[in-house]
C-alpha cells in the first residue's frame, strides 16, 4: 500500500504511475546513450511510451474521462473528470541520468484536484495525496515546515526553458531573497518533486514563472494536504493552464508574494 488512504482514483492512480514508471525505469536502467545517440530522440521514446502506459490503465478504468498529457493527449480541462499527466517530468535529469525525475498523475473533478501521485521511480518515492485525507510520503504523512521567517528556509525555484526575460526575473528574485538571508537556494530540475518538497517541510517556499498544468496538477494537491498553500505568483487562484506559480508552506506566502511582485513584470 502506498499510503493509508484509498480512493478509487488513488488507486487507478497508483496502477498508472507503477505502469509509466516501470517504462521509465527500463529506459533509465538499460542506458538510453548506448541504443541511440540522439538523447533527445530516445528520451522522447520514454515520454511518449511512459504516456501510452498510463494512460491505457486509466483508459482501461474510466473510458469516459479526459485525460491531459504532455506528450499527446488534449484533454478538455472543463470536463467534469479530468486526468493530468506528466509521464516525464525532470526530462534533464533523466536525460541526465540524475535520479531525480518523476511521473506525475492527477484526477480533478469539476476542476478541483481530488488525487494526486508524485512517484519517483528510481527511488521508489510515493507522494500521494487525496483531498481532506493529507499527504503521504511512502505511506507516511509529511507537512510543511513550521518556518516563521524567510531566514529559517531554504527556497526552490525552477527556470522554465525561456533564457530571456523570464530567466532574468527568475535571477533577480534569487538575489533579493538572498539578501533576506534565507539558507539557500535550489534548483533540483523536476517541479512536480519541488512542489512534493515544500509539503515535506524540506523548502519553505517554490517558485517558477512558468509551468504547465501537467508539472504542478498533482504537486499543487499535495502541498495543500500538507498544510501549505499555493497560489499564482501575484496571489491569484492558479488556473489549469500554463501559469507561474508560488507554493508555500503558508506562514511565508505573503513575503515571498512581496519579493516577487518586485520582479514580476
Ligand atoms: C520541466 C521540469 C523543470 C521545470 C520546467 C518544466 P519537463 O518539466 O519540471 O523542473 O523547471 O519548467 O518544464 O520538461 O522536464 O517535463
Ligand atoms: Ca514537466
Ligand atoms: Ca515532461
Amino acid at each position: 500500500m502506498i499510503a493509508p488512504i484509498q480512493t478509487p482514483e488513488l488507486s487507478v492512480a497508483e496502477r498508472a504511475a507503477l505502469a509509466g514508471g516501470e517504462v521509465l525505469r527500463r529506459y533509465f536502467r538499460d542506458g538510453f546513450e548506448i541504443r541511440n545517440k540522439d538523447v533527445a530522440n530516445l528520451v522522447s521514446d520514454a515520454d511518449i511510451e511512459a504516456e501510452r502506459a498510463i494512460v491505457e490503465v486509466i483508459r482501461a478504468a474510466h473510458p469516459g474521462h479526459e485525460v491531459l498529457g504532455e506528450e499527446s493527449h488534449r484533454g478538455d480541462v472543463s470536463a467534469e473528470h479530468l486526468w493530468i499527466i506528466d509521464p516525464l517530468d525532470g526530462t534533464n535529469n533523466f536525460a541526465h541520468r540524475i535520479p531525480h525525475h518523476a511521473v506525475s498523475i492527477a484526477y480533478y473533478r469539476e476542476g478541483r484536484a481530488e488525487a494526486g501521485i508524485v512517484y519517483n521511480p528510481v527511488r521508489d518515492e510515493w507522494h500521494v495525496a487525496a483531498r481532506g485525507q493529507g499527504a503521504y510520503l511512502n505511506g507516511n504523512r509529511v507537512r510543511v515546515a513550521d518556518h516563521e521567517s524567510l531566514d529559517q528556509s531554504l527556497v526552490g525555484v525552477g527556470f522554465y526553458y525561456n533564457r530571456g526575460a523570464m530567466m532574468e526575473a527568475t535571477l533577480e528574485a534569487i538575489g533579493d531573497l538572498k539578501r533576506r538571508q534565507i539558507h539557500g537556494i535550489r534548483r533540483f530540475g523536476t517541479a512536480s518533486l519541488d512542489l512534493c518538497m515544500v509539503g515535506m517541510g524540506m523548502f519553505g517556499a517554490y517558485f517558477e514563472l512558468e509551468l504547465s498544468p501537467w508539472d504542478f496538477a498533482a504537486g499543487r494537491l499535495f502541498v495543500e494536504e500538507a498544510g501549505g498553500r499555493v497560489t499564482t505568483c501575484r496571489g491569484a487562484e492558479l488556473p489549469l493552464a500554463s501559469t507561474d506559480i508560488l507554493a508555500t508552506n503558508g506562514r511565508l506566502h505573503d513575503v515571498v508574494l512581496d519579493v516577487l511582485a518586485r520582479h514580476l513584470t
